[in-house]
């Protein structure tokens, strides 16, 4: 087995924040809006008034204060409440290329790297932006990459499936160095006419380069990663190309996210708390060995309580850091982030568990170790 290292991580978030707020009030316009509009309906006992936000709430509920977009007017707008990306001729980037880019060219920047020395490039996200050709083989030849891209999608425990798939490839001579690029534009999947789930997801784009433990020091180590999936359907995007096809005339169709928060609440903390654990265990490594995990950055309390399980101690900032109050659950780059902005301070040696879970339920876990 040759070993696998992450070479280095990055990520671009947006500049533009909203508030919550600046959130609220856009949705409390149009719940106004709307209620307005159906009044003798729901009058009349056929339709249910829609019930406002709160700022209160989803601090509360959440941890969550601000989120990053990458178009704020859109989202805001109470007649829209989604963002708008104006459709681009064939010879420009994509939207979510483009997004991804601004990562990729970021770790390119800090590894020094060349991308004619990347073998592959694994495109893991929620949600692609067009089923082909693939947005990963768009970004391959942007930056001018030989080799192949490919497209996957795990929601937001993607980016630690593509690792899995990454170190097997490296392991088994089968690439040398591979790229991760995870573009999460969860407002434009994200439906924000719902009350429990408009205030959860923001923008981000993110990267992570691995390479054989052969081409140097330094990195971190992958020990070894543990995937696991198990069927659910409270979390569910019914989103895709049959949409058309399901409708006998030509109405419209959009069907937007669903959840049942308190189910995925419940489901998720023993399902990513349990995978770690198994990861660390196989690997004869005990919590008080794990120095920090770095958690896909769904929700305060679940963060809490994964971290609270795995590493059989309260959690603090220190061993499993969050940074979802400013920018929100931004999916598959959120594990990336977290790792990227928390790692620099550890020394070689210290061993740590990334972790991400959501919908599938999918839930990926990496044991890595700093590298001398
Ligand atoms: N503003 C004000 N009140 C709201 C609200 C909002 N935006 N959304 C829901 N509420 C209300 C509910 O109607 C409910 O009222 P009731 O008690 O009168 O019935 C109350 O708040 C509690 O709702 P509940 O859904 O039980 O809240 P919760 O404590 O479970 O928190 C989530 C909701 C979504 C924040 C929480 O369940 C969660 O984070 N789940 C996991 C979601 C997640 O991480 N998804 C991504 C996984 S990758």
């Amino acid at each position: 087995m040759n070993g696998c290292v992450i070479r280095g991580t990055a990520w671009h978030a947006p500049e533009t924040s909203i508030s919550n707020a600046e959130l609220v009030a856009s949705y409390n316009a149009y719940v106004a809006r709307w209620n307005a509009i159906n009044a003798d309906r729901i009058a009349a006992g056929e339709l249910q008034a829609l019930l406002p936000s709160s700022e209160d709430f989803i601090k509360s509920a959440s941890g969550i204060e601000h989120r990053r977009v990458l178009d704020k007017a859109g989202v805001l707008d109470p007649d829209r409440l989604r963002p708008h990306f104006p459709r681009r001729p064939k010879e420009q980037a994509s939207v979510q290329a483009e997004f991804g880019l601004k990562a990729v060219e970021k770790l390119l920047d800090k590894t020094g790297y060349d991308p004619k020395d990347i073998d592959g490039l694994i495109f893991a996200c929620s949600a692609p932006q067009r089923y082909f050709p693939a947005v990963g083989i768009e970004i391959q030849a942007a930056i001018g990459m030989g080799g192949w891209a490919y497209d996957m999608q795990m929601a937001c425990a993607s980016a630690l499936f593509a690792l899995q798939q990454a170190k097997g490839m490296i392991d088994s001579g089968a690439a040398d160095a591979i790229l991760i690029v995870d573009p999460e534009i969860m407002t434009g999947i994200n439906d924000h006419r719902k009350r429990d789930v408009h205030f959860i997801f923001g923008d981000c784009a993110s990267a992570m380069l691995v390479e054989r433990a052969d081409r140097g020091p330094g990195g971190w180590r992958v020990i070894g990663t543990r995937n696991e999936t198990r069927f659910s359907n409270a979390l569910r995007s019914d989103f895709g190309f049959l949409n058309p096809a399901e409708r006998a005339g030509g109405e419209p169709y959009e069907p937007g996210l669903e959840q049942d928060g308190h189910r995925v609440f419940k489901d998720v903390i023993p399902f990513a708390a349990g995978v770690s654990r198994a990861l660390i265990d196989t690997h004869g490594v005990t919590p008080a060995q794990v120095r920090r995990m770095w958690l896909h950055q769904a929700n305060i309390r679940i963060i809490e309580m994964v971290a609270k399980r795995v590493l059989e101690r309260e959690r603090t900032e220190d061993n499993a850091p969050a940074i979802l109050k400013t920018y929100g659950n931004t999916s598959s780059s959120s594990v990336v982030m977290t790792f990227d902005l928390n790692s620099a301070d550890m020394a070689a040696g210290e061993k740590g568990v990334m972790c991400a879970f959501g919908a599938g339920y999918g839930c990926g876990a990496a044991l890595v170790e700093k590298r001398a």
